[in-house]
């Protein structure tokens, strides 16, 4: 390990709310493990007082945290080597959230995206924790003092704002405490669109079955979905350039070039001039042999919960050690007596 990779530390999370897609698998968890084999200090974290940011039915979500618990570790996240646990079990992360509603500004909340997204016209009728979703989000990563952030693209404005809450609480109370933190947006597959539609992302919420491929669909589901994802008549480009008015085209390229390891570039120079009817079949096949051993694992893994259960816990043992003196310190830099 080189002095920078000694020098960072990894936090990033998933909602366990629903089940893992491609674009989670893609943006997130397989890079994930990219960050663990360099050897850099990682924490993963299923972030269930996030997902209750809207209703969740209790079963599904304990179903829904153990699944992604198996997903991540199906991916290639070894919890003897990383930290892996859920949200909840760590109770520093809502705490140090609470200091942040209080330096976190209305203003601030009110012009992120996923919020307006997510609450439409219904503003009055949605919960106060999806407005302050960002806050839990900060503290998640600070309570760390997590350096380097891995996330998909839609993310980034969620990031902006917990570098905003940092430096605000550094500069309120005089201190130079909590790290500016850096996201990591990088690589083909930071933004995977729906297979029905190349303009909106791929997503667990999608109403549409079809617009993308869950991490526990079988060999049929994923080839049936990819051919009849959305495409136009045209032959593929023989370069990327030709991709640009394109979205669904170049969705596919992207899926194709972050399942194989290699540039969107290497795809199209191979692939120019071929019609989709030759190329969605050898992008099955692709998916088909990527994704079927990740399948298979998180199915095994899903026979014995307790197992599960057993790893979560261990994980948050540890976050928790790393995570206490942080808010310790935090609560007195804020004026809190702790005197027991
Ligand atoms: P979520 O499922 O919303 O909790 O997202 C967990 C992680 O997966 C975040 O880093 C997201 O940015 C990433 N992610 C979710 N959907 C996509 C997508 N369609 N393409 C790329 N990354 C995604
Ligand atoms: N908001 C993220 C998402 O929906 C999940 C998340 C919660 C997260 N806390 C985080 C991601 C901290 C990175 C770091 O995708």
């Amino acid at each position: 390990m080189d002095d920078q990779a000694r020098a960072m530390r990894v936090f990033s999370g998933i909602q366990p709310s629903g089940g893992l897609t491609l674009g989670n698998y893609l943006g997130a968890l397989k890079r994930f493990v990219s960050l663990q084999e360099s050897g850099v200090e990682s924490i993963y974290c299923i972030v269930d007082l996030h997902a209750i940011t809207v209703w969740q039915e209790p079963g599904e979500l304990r179903f829904a945290t153990r699944q992604a618990a198996a997903g991540f570790m199906a991916a290639g996240i070894d919890p003897g080597r990383s930290i892996l646990f859920n949200q909840s079990q760590v109770s520093a992360h809502a705490e140090l959230a609470w200091l942040f509603n209080c330096v976190a500004r209305m203003g601030w909340l009110g012009r992120m995206t996923q919020f307006k997204d997510k609450a439409g016209k219904n503003r009055e009728n949605v919960s106060v924790g999806l407005f302050a979703y960002p806050t839990l989000m900060a503290a998640d990563i600070l309570v760390y003092h997590a350096t380097h952030v891995p996330v998909g693209e839609d993310q980034k404005q969620h990031l902006e704002l917990a570098r905003e809450i940092a430096g605000k609480f550094n500069h309120d109370f005089g201190v130079e405490f909590f790290p500016i933190i850096e996201p990591v947006i990088e690589g083909t597959a930071t933004r995977i669109m729906s297979l029905r539609d190349g303009k909106v992302k791929m997503s667990k919420s999608d109403p549409s079955d079809m617009s993308r491929i869950n991490l526990t669909d079988d060999a049929d589901a994923i080839a049936r979905k990819i051919r009849k994802a959305k495409t136009d008549p045209l032959p593929l480009p023989d370069s990327l350039d030709g991709l640009e008015d394109r979205p669904e085209a170049r969705n596919l390229v992207n899926i194709f070039a972050a399942l194989d390891d290699r540039d969107p570039g290497g795809v199209t120079n191979e692939y120019g001039g071929k019609m989709f009817s030759e190329f969605k079949p050898k992008l099955a096949d692709l998916a088909v042999a990527k994704l079927e051993p990740v399948t298979s694992e998180m199915n095994r893994l899903m026979e014995d919960p307790a197992e599960i259960d057993r790893t979560l816990g261990q994980g948050a043992k540890k976050a928790a050690e790393l995570a206490e003196p942080i808010l310790a310190e935090t609560y007195g830099i804020a004026g809190m007596i702790r005197s027991r």
